[in-house]
């Protein structure tokens, strides 16, 4: 009772709640996972552009990225649907990793208390989810540092310049080796997602499961074989020179 004789409710929010609740992490999870996952399909369908090759000093790929950057121009300042796109990105990979995390532990500390052998069985994917999930958070720091921010630049870099970039950056094996790794690792990771999110929303069934898996794997295997043509293709010189060298470009970021 407050002083003015009304009741107080002290429940929580209707939105705590879900919070707390597995389910509504698991939610969460999903939600957020979907967000990301959409953002890396249109990442590697947009990478592709870089097979149209340099162009005549305006490749295909370059025009792609200053698009991006000038979506909604003049009524919308520069930067602005990119910039709408991180602060998106970016809260769903907070809301993801704190999610699967605690979900995580919460299976195991039931496990722990269930003292029943379990015999489940389960795919090296679903094995390795939080090391996939961890190698992938580190990848993306390293490859934001190097072609967002442009802080680590192992070989010359300028801005705007995506395809004179890309060239120079997969020239070097170790570079290729990282990036072909970091999306073999997506995979894994990607497909149980897509299989579990699937289970998550409800979709699954015994007579359809068949089908879930297959689309989760098939989604997964044209993501990383779209991602890894790029490295690989500029790599094995596939792909031509950039008309115009990332020197050549104002603002360009040495190897020193
Ligand atoms: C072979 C694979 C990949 C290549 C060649 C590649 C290439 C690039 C390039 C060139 C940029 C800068 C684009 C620009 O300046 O406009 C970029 C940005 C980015 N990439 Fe990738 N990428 C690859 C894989 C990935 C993967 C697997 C992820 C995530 C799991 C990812 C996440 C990002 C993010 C978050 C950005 C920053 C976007 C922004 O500026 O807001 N990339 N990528």
């Amino acid at each position: 009772m407050s002083t003015h004789g009304q009741a107080i409710d002290y429940r929580p929010h209707r939105l705590k709640i879900l919070w707390r609740s597995t389910i509504g992490k698991k939610y969460v999870a999903a939600v957020t996972g979907v967000l990301l996952a959409g953002f890396v399909i249109a990442h590697m369908l947009g990478n592709l552009k870089a097979l149209e090759g340099p162009g005549n000093g305006h490749a295909s790929i370059d025009r792609y990225a200053h698009f991006l950057r000038t979506i909604g121009s003049p009524a919308l300042p520069h930067d602005f649907f990119l910039w709408t796109e991180r602060i998106v990105l970016f809260t769903a990979l907070v809301l993801h990793v704190t999610t699967v995390t605690q979900l995580y532990r919460r299976n195991r500390a039931a496990q722990a208390k269930d003292h029943r052998p379990k015999r489940i069985r389960s795919t090296i994917s679903a094995r390795t989810m939080p090391l996939s999930g961890l190698l992938i958070l580190v990848f993306v720091i390293f490859h934001v540092l190097q072609f967002t921010t442009m802080t680590i630049h192992p070989t010359p870099l300028a801005k705007g310049a995506v395809y004179a970039n890309a060239y120079g950056a997969f020239q070097k094996w170790w570079i290729v080796l990282i990036y072909v790794a970091a999306v073999v690792v997506l995979g894994f990771h990607m497909n149980h997602a897509l299989w579990s999110g699937a289970q998550t929303s409800g979709v699954d069934n015994p007579d359809r499961n068949w089908f879930w898996r297959r689309l989760a794997t098939g989604v997964t295997a044209i993501t990383v074989i779209g991602f890894a043509l790029v490295p690989t293709l500029f790599w094995t010189g596939a792909l031509p020179k950039p008309v115009t060298t990332v020197a050549a470009h104002d603002g360009a970021r040495s190897t020193q």
